[in-house]
């Protein structure tokens, strides 16, 4: 594959490769431990208008496969500014979220003089008032992501896999004005326990990520790359090379990794070295080659 540098949607990347929002996400220290480790860019844990503590607990189990969590959006607010000093000139991604156009608006305003970009959360799958309430519904994914195109900053729209034509969100985003949709967000789930009769999670309903969800992944980005003309980011259960290749035939242009860094940081590197030991094929030429 051609090595990176690269440019997706507004946002310059050292290679084809990127944290997804989440994980790891929370400091300046291990977001750049990341990006040198060999990511080609970072995407932040994502930022509210409020500090915001999460959801009680457990807020997260390992099922085969992946993991379910519900954390609950927790998060600094305002004063997580302060983590992006020693990432400056690096290709930094905030991930915000709000329950109005405003308040996106007001936390992009925030980050838009420092960051590379911002990813505008609008999937979470388990947060009352914010994520997938809003994701769903097509004139408010375009009345959010208006609100913050306008600023002038690189904007990236997530998506939720928890609805039932992603296609038509993705237009939406595209409409506001988005510089590329990332998909996708996390599978809404939750289990059981047998011996105490009541669910695991203390919010009861999660998101599921990692390896079981990335059919999910390719499917999205496939009815993506019909429906919009913005590039695509994948993001789902990504774990290997040949998976980052199939992400990108299926439509996408560069390809977030999340889960997997949990079990292995230097994963960026190995994936990054097998990926551009493919002599001769180049990204552009297979972005999007599965379509007829
Ligand atoms: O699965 C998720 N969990 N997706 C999000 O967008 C947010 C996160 C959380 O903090 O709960």
């Amino acid at each position: 594959l051609y090595p990176g540098p690269t440019e997706v949607g507004g946002v310059r990347l050292k290679n084809h490769l990127l944290l997804a929002a989440g994980i790891l996400g929370t400091t300046g220290a291990s977001l750049a431990r990341i990006l040198h480790n060999g990511a080609g860019g970072v995407v932040t844990k994502s930022i509210g208008p409020d500090p915001k503590e999460g959801h009680p607990g457990p807020c997260l189990i390992v099922v085969d496969g992946g993991i379910i969590n519900a954390m609950g959006l927790p998060n600094p607010s305002a004063a997580f500014v302060d983590e992006l000093a020693v990432l400056q000139g690096e290709p930094v991604v905030v991930s915000i979220f709000g329950g109005t156009p405003e308040e996106f608006r007001t936390v992009a305003g925030w980050f838009a003089g420092t960051a590379s970009g911002l990813e505008l959360n609008l999937s979470c799958p388990h947060a009352e008032g914010y994520g997938a309430a809003i994701g769903s519904d097509p004139a408010l994914v375009e009345e959010c992501t208006r609100a913050v195109a306008s600023l002038g900053v690189p904007t990236w729209v997530k998506l939720t896999p928890n609805v039932a034509d992603i296609g038509e969100i993705g237009a939406a985003a595209e409409r506001g004005g988005a510089d590329a949709v990332v998909a996708v967000n996390t599978v809404k789930a939750m289990r059981i326990s047998t011996s105490l009769r009541r669910p695991v999670l203390g919010n009861r309903f999660g998101g599921l990520s990692g390896k079981a969800i990335f059919p999910i992944a390719v499917r999205c980005v496939y009815d993506l790359y019909e429906a919009c003309s913005i590039p695509i980011i994948g993001c789902g259960g990504v774990s290997t090379a040949d998976n980052v290749v199939e992400m990108m035939m299926a439509g996408a242009s560069a390809v977030e990794v999340g889960s997997a860094v949990i079990d292995d940081i230097g994963i960026f590197a190995a994936i990054a070295k097998d990926l551009y030991s493919h002599d001769g094929i180049d990204a552009r030429e297979i972005v999007g080659c599965a379509h007829g």
